[in-house]
């Protein structure tokens, strides 16, 4: 299997078939078409060419660093696949309108249910990174997590987009004195939130990346340590260059955003205990994930543990889904098995590397358009109505604890 393979979206794509080729250019000026019509002259047609563009963009080793999952890839595959084990039943002539996409999530108005992952060492994609999505998210309505270890620092990247960057992500380990200075700076910078990824207690086994020779330069990840050298960033992210420091607790955890100025989400859960831990120790929302399979391999896709977690939680906290989402009828399927929004991660890093801001306006796009039409063709008049009843395992496949 090719490093394509593994994660390029169109359906017609999924591991072990062809990538898609390129659809040809249909005319433009939409307006004078009385018709609805989703191609466009546009330079990406679907998601599918996005990746495609991506691969060809980048250098192999970089490639293999953003498509790459850890171990064996067995989680990133789940990932993928786990959206395939779900059908969806339309409701028919049910007088719905024009979809009413937008939600608010921590306080954010989103013009769609739809976030952008923290996604560090983003210049190695685009010399403008995560720049780049931001703006693209401001026009588009969504929000960026902006990462701790991303190229550029979250005040250049606040700046360029206000109305999007709005929660700032963090790595919940190394010096708590750093951790408890880096979430006032992300109050004073105007952030709403704030986003402790905690599934990263150390870097994933990418054996990729080992293969390839390939190391991520210290200077793409430290736009937020704009002096440190690799030491001293060592004592701030962590395990993420040293491996020798214990993993904190939730009691810690608890402690240390006692006093916190700003609400925050909890990345990383996987299993319903998780879950409520976190709420406990004060999280405002739960991010179910698993890291795009970068982590821990071999845990069950994402999607997969979504509906226990909602169950346990029991409408405590709101919650959100990333690992897997490639096209809008995945954010369809996870709104229906419970997440309030969801959040993409290559999908949006790809879109970068394809085309910088641009390549992200047009990936949002198509996913508004896929939701929007998903939604309509359920016939639902918006996402407040995508419930249990509308998704159930496919024929013959099995669904964990379904
Ligand atoms: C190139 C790359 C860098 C990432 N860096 C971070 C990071 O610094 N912090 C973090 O919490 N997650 C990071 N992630 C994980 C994403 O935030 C997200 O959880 C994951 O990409 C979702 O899965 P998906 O790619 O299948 O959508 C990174 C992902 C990629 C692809």
């Amino acid at each position: 299997m090719t490093a394509a393979d593994v994660s390029a979206p169109d359906g017609a794509t999924r591991p072990g078939a062809p990538p898609a080729a390129p659809a040809a250019a249909a005319p433009a000026d939409k307006g004078a078409d009385p018709f609805v019509s989703f191609t466009s002259s546009d330079r990406f047609a679907t998601v599918g060419e996005i990746f495609e563009a991506a691969r060809r963009a980048l250098p192999p080793p970089v490639w293999d660093f953003l498509d790459g999952g850890s171990g064996g890839e067995q989680t990133l595959r789940a990932n993928l696949s786990s959206f395939e084990r779900w059908s969806v039943l339309p409701r028919l002539m049910t007088g719905a309108g024009e979809p009413d996409l937008t939600r608010t999530f921590l306080g954010i108005e989103l013009s769609m249910p739809v976030l952008t992952s923290p996604f560090g060492a983003d210049r190695l994609l685009h010399r403008d990174g995560q720049l780049a999505v931001a703006r693209a998210n401001a026009k588009a309505g969504v929000a960026s997590i902006v990462p701790e270890a991303g190229s550029y620092s979250w005040e250049e990247v606040a700046t360029a987009a206000p109305g999007a960057a709005r929660i700032a992500q963090l790595h919940p380990m190394g010096n708590p004195a750093n951790f408890a200075a880096m979430l006032r700076r992300a109050a004073d910078i105007g952030f709403s939130a704030v986003c402790l990824t905690l599934d990263c207690p150390t870097a994933g086994w990418r054996e990729r990346n080992m293969r390839n020779r390939f190391d991520v330069d210290v200077d793409v990840v430290s736009g937020n340590y704009p002096h440190a050298g690799p030491a001293d960033l060592a004592g701030t992210l962590g395990q993420l260059f040293v491996r020798r420091e214990p993993i904190w607790t939730w009691d810690e955890l608890a402690e240390r955003m006692a006093d916190s100025p700003l609400p925050w989400l909890a990345k990383g859960v996987l299993t319903g205990a998780d879950a409520v831990a976190a709420a406990r120790a004060g999280a405002a929302a739960v991010l179910v994930s698993n890291h795009g399979g970068r982590q821990l391999d071999a845990v069950p896709a994402a999607l997969d543990q979504l509906p226990q977690i909602v169950a346990a939680l029991g409408g405590q906290v709101p919650v959100a889904l990333d690992s897997g989402i490639r096209r809008g009828g995945d954010v369809v399927k996870a709104l229906a098995l419970g997440a309030d929004v969801v959040v993409l991660g290559r999908a949006a890093a790809m879109a970068l590397a394809a085309g910088g801001e641009e390549g992200v306006s047009r990936l949002l796009e198509l996913f508004r358009e896929e939701i929007s039409t998903t939604v309509k063709l359920l016939g639902a008049a918006g996402v407040d109505e995508l419930t249990g009843e509308m998704i159930r395992p496919a024929a013959g496949r099995a669904v964990p604890g379904w």
